[in-house]
């Protein structure tokens, strides 16, 4: 088949190189922006009197119906066309003739391509903002459900301190609006038009790149050709927000699957999001988590690949960069799924409140304790070294916190007197991190009021 690009050759393409350096087997997916990009193409043309007005309502006419095609599926695809801007042009050409060889005026297929993928990408970063979205609408119904419910937090997984249930699940809406700001940011970064390029230098015809900017809704134009045709960091800082989506969602999958085992038994997943063993009849197995967890692994693979594929390329385009597309598309497909995944397992999450509560107690309120000592006017240090000895105390008698009396408490500080015994409960440990974003249940509400309201819900 010939080229759109044959002029200068003799010999036809060797077959082995026409398969390894096609792209038009994955980059078919940006077929729906190319045409639009092509339609803006031939507006600003019109505009430069490239163009006259029955050539660009013939290209706008055919390229509208190519489009209907391409969704229909009943557009047929060639690798011998490379990629997915060859072949939409050539099919142009295909029908009509000349005025389908006007088309490519003023542009080159560098300028493009990055003009697609930034399209693309504008559309797919909203789209993940909603998911991200409805998966903190799930986490605050959540904590709306569990402000009066204690469980303990863990640092080094070893029990830390009680907090309220509500107060962990509203840290993870903070990541994931955090997650959000960094996609409204590249977004905002990414928001430039790098059509009127051309290959590397700029175009020679008088393009008004400002109405072509308006046609495609990009913000602002890039400012420079060079840099405008040889940059992917807006893919690379895309990936590198993917990965660390991923890593969020992971180490919440990772929580989630440590609370579900027997041992823990804080939770339980619905059977419907579980899957069984071929072999252990018992096993009912977090595999949605687990799967999340391990598909963080390819969104940190896919930046690391981008990034060396970038490494030490010469200024400006080359087409190593073909290489940005599948990881792009890998990780935005894995992501969608992976938020979509995480917020099923939030819906159907059961939570096993007296386990939480019993898990809670005892040696998590010892620094209550000491606290105690310090409102009575002993130095924290102090305190923080007599409730030590308490629990070397306790574990030594194999005794629970509860079971102290207050004779036995005195033998370590003068100052304990009756009422410590009215503080030594989960609730009101959380009840006294009344600071700003502590535990405290006023403190608490305080945030999910915050949150509905942020949320829309
Ligand atoms: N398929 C190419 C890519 O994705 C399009 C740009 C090719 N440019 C070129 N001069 N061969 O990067």
């Amino acid at each position: 088949m010939k080229k759109p690009w044959s002029g200068r050759f003799h010999e036809e393409t060797d077959k082995f190189v026409e398969e390894f350096t096609e792209s038009v087997s994955f980059d078919k997916e940006l077929a729906e922006y190319d045409i639009e990009q092509d339609i803006a193409h031939v507006k600003t043309l019109l505009k430069a009197k490239v163009l006259d007005d029955e050539e660009a309502n013939k290209l706008i006419r055919e390229l509208s119906k190519i489009r209907e095609e391409v969704k229909k599926g009943e557009f047929e695809w060639k690798k011998e066309l490379e990629d997915v801007h060859m072949n939409i042009e050539a099919e142009l050409i295909k029908r009509l003739g000349d005025i389908g060889r006007k088309l490519h005026t003023a542009r080159s297929r560098n300028d493009q391509v990055a003009t697609d993928v930034k399209l693309f990408l504008k559309g797919e970063i909203k789209e993940i903002q909603r998911f991200l979205k409805e998966l903190r609408k799930s986490l605050v119904r959540i904590a709306e459900n569990t402000v009066d419910l204690v469980m303990p937090a863990y640092t080094h997984l070893q029990k830390a301190q009680p907090i309220r249930v509500a107060h962990y699940f509203l840290a993870y809406r903070e990541v994931f609006i955090k997650d959000d700001e960094r996609l409204s940011d590249l977004y905002r970064r990414l928001d430039e038009l790098p059509l009127g390029s051309g290959a590397v230098a700029g175009v020679d015809f008088p393009l008004e790149r400002f109405f072509t900017a308006k046609e495609l809704n990009f913000n602002k134009l890039t400012r420079n050709s060079i840099y405008a045709t040889a940059e992917r960091d807006f893919i690379l800082e895309f990936l590198f927000v993917a990965a660390l989506i991923g890593q969020h969602l992971s180490r919440l999958a990772e929580d989630l699957i440590i609370w579900n085992t027997e041992e823990f038994g804080f939770v339980e997943l619905p059977d419907k999001l579980c899957t069984g063993s071929s072999i252990m009849p018992q096993k009912k197995n977090p595999d949605v988590l687990e799967i999340i967890r391990g598909k963080t692994g390819r969104l940190y693979g896919n930046l690391i690949a981008l990034l060396t594929v970038m490494k030490g390329l010469p200024m400006a385009y080359n087409r190593d960069m073909q290489e940005d597309k599948e990881p792009l598309f890998d990780s935005i497909r894995n992501l969608k799924n992976m938020i979509k995944g995480m917020q099923l397992i939030l819906n159907g999450l059961t939570l096993k409140e007296q386990v939480m509560k019993r898990a809670s107690g005892n040696f998590l309120l010892i620094t209550d304790l000491a606290n105690y000592l310090v409102e009575k006017g002993i130095p924290f240090r102090t305190a923080h070294h007599i409730a030590g000895s308490i629990v070397a105390y306790l574990v030594e008698k194999g005794k629970k916190l509860e079971d102290l009396t207050l004779e036995e408490l005195k033998q370590f500080s003068e100052k304990f007197e009756k009422d410590v015994f009215g503080i030594l409960t989960p609730e009101k440990s959380t009840d006294r991190k009344r600071v700003f974003g502590g535990t405290a249940r006023e403190e608490v509400l305080r945030r999910i009021e915050v949150a509905k309201l942020e949320e829309g819900l």
